[in-house]
C-alpha cells in the first residue's frame, strides 16, 4: 500500500498532467482562437456538455437556445472538448451555407443518426458521388411524374381520416406520417405498403429519443464502449425494423425490371450498386425514407394544427381551394399548383415558426472567418434557424405571430432574404424541398376540400422539443368535421 501510494501514484499523476499538457499544446491555436469568440466556457473540461445530458427533448432545445441567445452574431459553447460556434445571424448562416469549409457534417454528433454513410452525413468526396447520384431523382421533370401518387395516397389518407369524423381530438402526425411513408415509398422507392398499419413508422418514432440520447453521450462514439451499451441493444432493435424493410425494398426491385420507371430513388440505387457498399446503400435507403417522410409529416401536421387555431385564415384557405379545385375525389395536375398562392404564404409562415430542421450542424475543415471571427478548424458550428426564424431584429415585433401575409409580395421586400431558410441553404440545401412543397400542397388541397379542423390547443401554449428535428412537445391533436 505504502509502495503505491508513495512510488505508482506520484507517477501515474505526473503522467495524467503531462498528457493534459500534451493535449492543450497541441491544441494551442484553438485555444487562442476561442478565447476571442463571446460566449462562455462552461465548465472545465466538460464544457456544457453536463446540460445536454438530460434526455427531456425540451431541455436539448432549452440549452441550445440560451446559448445563441447569449451573444450576437456568434457565441461560444463546448460539448466537450469539441468547441462549437452558435449563430443565428442571417448573414453568417449565408455565410456558412457557402463556404467551402463549412461543408462537413460533424460525425461526432451525426454519428448518432445511424446513417452515417447516407447524404446527411457524408463528407467529402463521397458526399459529391452520392449527391450527384440522387439530383437526379429530384429534379423537376421527375417530380412531375410523382404527382398521381402524391394525389392517390393524398386521397387515400383522405378516406382514412373518416374513421375521426364526429370524435375527440387526435393525433394528426400518424395519419401524415402513414402518407408520407406511402408517397415516398410507392413513388421513389416503387414498394406499395400500407403504412397505416406497419412497425416502420413505430420504430422509426421509437428511435428519436434514443438518437438524441446518444447524440449528446459523445463517448458513444467509442464503437466498443457503444456496443456494450444499453442504448445500442434498444436501437438496434428498432433500426432491424428498417433494415428488414430495405431487405423486402430491395428484393422487389431486384426482380422488377425498373427500365420504364426513370431516375426515381431506387432506379439510381439500383444501377450504382456495384459503386455503392452495402453499407452505403442501406444508410440512403434508410436516411432518405426518415428525411422524406418525418419532416413533410411534421410540416403538414403543423400547418394543419396552426389553420385549426387561426380559423379566419383557415377560411381564406378553404376559399382559395373552392375557387380552384372542383370534385372532392378529382386528381390535381402539377400544372395547378401554382393557382394556390395563399396557401402558399401559410406554409412559408409555418415553416418559419415551427422549423422542423431548426437546429442543425456543420464543421469547419479549415480555419474560416465569420462575421470578423476566426474560427478555428474542426469548430462545430450550430445553425439556430428556429432563433433566426423568430427574431424580432429581423421579423418585426410580431415576430411570434402566426401571419401569413408577412410573406406576400410586398411585405417580404423588406425583410433580410437569408433571415429564411427552412431547408438549410447553399450547396448542402435540402435535396427535397421541392418534392415536400408539391406534396405538402396536393395534401392540403385534398385535406380542405373534404374537411374543417379545430383544436383545443393554445398557440402560446406550444413548445419545442429536439426529436433531431423539432417536433411541438404538445404533439398535434385536432379534430375534424366534414364540410358541407
Ligand atoms: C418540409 C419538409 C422538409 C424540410 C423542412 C427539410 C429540411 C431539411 C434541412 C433543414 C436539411 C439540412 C439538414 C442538415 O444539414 O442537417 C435537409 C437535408 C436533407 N433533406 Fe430535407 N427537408 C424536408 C423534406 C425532405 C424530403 C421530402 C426529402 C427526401 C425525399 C429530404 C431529404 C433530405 C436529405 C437527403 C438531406 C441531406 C442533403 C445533403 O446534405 O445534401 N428532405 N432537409
Amino acid at each position: 500500500m505504502n509502495r503505491f501510494v508513495f512510488e505508482i501514484l506520484p507517477i501515474v499523476f505526473i503522467a495524467i498532467v503531462l498528457v493534459i499538457l500534451i493535449f492543450r499544446w497541441k491544441r494551442r491555436r484553438l485555444y487562442e482562437l476561442a478565447n476571442k469568440i463571446p460566449g462562455q466556457n462552461g465548465l472545465p473540461f466538460i464544457g456544457h456538455l453536463h446540460r445536454l445530458l438530460n434526455p427531456d427533448m425540451k431541455n436539448y432545445c432549452k440549452v441550445i437556445f440560451e446559448l445563441c441567445d447569449k451573444n450576437f452574431p456568434l457565441s461560444k459553447g463546448w460539448i466537450g472538448p469539441k468547441f462549437t460556434v452558435l449563430t443565428q445571424d442571417p448573414d453568417t448562416i449565408h455565410a456558412i451555407y457557402n463556404s467551402p469549409h463549412c461543408m462537413n457534417k460533424p460525425t461526432i454528433l451525426y454519428n448518432a443518426l445511424y446513417t452515417k454513410q447516407g447524404l446527411l452525413s457524408v463528407n467529402g468526396a463521397m458526399y459529391d458521388k452520392h449527391r450527384k447520384i440522387f439530383n437526379r431523382s429530384f429534379k423537376p421533370s421527375i417530380l412531375q411524374k410523382l404527382v398521381p401518387v402524391f394525389n392517390q395516397k393524398s386521397l387515400k389518407c383522405m378516406e382514412m381520416l373518416k374513421e375521426q369524423l364526429n370524435k375527440s381530438e387526435f393525433n394528426m402526425y400518424s395519419y401524415t406520417g402513414a402518407c408520407s411513408l406511402e408517397a415516398f415509398g410507392t413513388g421513389q422507392l416503387n414498394f406499395e405498403k400500407n403504412f397505416y398499419e406497419s412497425d416502420v413508422l413505430n420504430a422509426f418514432e421509437g428511435m428519436k429519443p434514443l438518437m438524441m440520447k446518444k447524440m449528446f453521450r459523445i463517448w458513444l462514439n467509442i464503437e466498443p464502449l457503444y456496443k456494450i451499451s444499453r442504448l445500442y441493444k434498444d436501437l438496434q432493435k428498432e433500426y432491424n425494423v428498417l433494415v428488414h424493410f430495405k431487405n423486402q425494398v430491395l428484393k422487389k426491385n431486384l426482380e422488377e425490371n425498373l427500365e420504364e420507371k426513370d431516375e426515381i430513388f431506387v432506379k439510381q440505387l439500383m444501377d450504382k450498386k456495384n459503386e455503392l457498399s452495402d453499407e452505403e446503400i442501406i444508410d440512403e435507403v434508410v436516411i432518405f425514407l426518415i428525411a422524406g417522410y418525418e419532416t413533410s409529416a411534421l410540416t403538414l401536421s403543423t400547418i394543419l394544427l396552426m389553420l385549426a387555431m387561426h380559423k379566419d385564415i383557415q377560411k381564406k384557405v378553404t376559399d382559395e381551394v373552392d375557387q380552384f379545385f372542383e370534385a372532392e375525389d378529382g386528381m390535381i395536375g402539377s400544372e395547378n399548383l401554382q393557382n394556390f398562392p395563399y396557401m402558399e404564404l401559410v406554409i412559408k409562415e409555418t415553416m418559419r415558426l415551427f422549423t422542423a430542421g431548426g437546429i442543425i450542424a456543420r464543421e469547419t475543415s479549415e480555419e474560416v472567418n465569420l462575421s470578423g471571427y476566426t474560427v478555428p478548424k474542426g469548430t462545430v458550428l450550430a445553425i439556430c434557424a428556429h432563433q433566426m426564424h423568430r427574431n424580432p431584429r429581423f421579423w418585426g415585433s410580431d415576430a411570434n405571430e402566426f401571419k401569413p401575409e408577412r410573406f406576400n409580395s410586398e411585405n417580404i421586400k423588406h425583410i433580410n432574404p437569408h433571415a429564411y431558410a427552412p431547408f438549410s441553404g447553399g450547396r448542402r440545401i435540402c435535396i427535397g424541398y421541392r418534392y415536400a412543397m408539391m406534396f405538402i400542397k396536393i395534401f392540403l388541397i385534398h385535406f380542405f376540400k373534404n374537411y374543417n379542423v379545430s383544436t383545443s390547443l393554445k398557440f402560446e401554449e406550444l413548445e419545442v422539443e429536439m426529436t433531431p428535428t423539432l417536433n411541438i412537445a404538445q404533439g398535434y391533436k385536432i379534430q375534424i368535421q366534414k364540410r358541407s
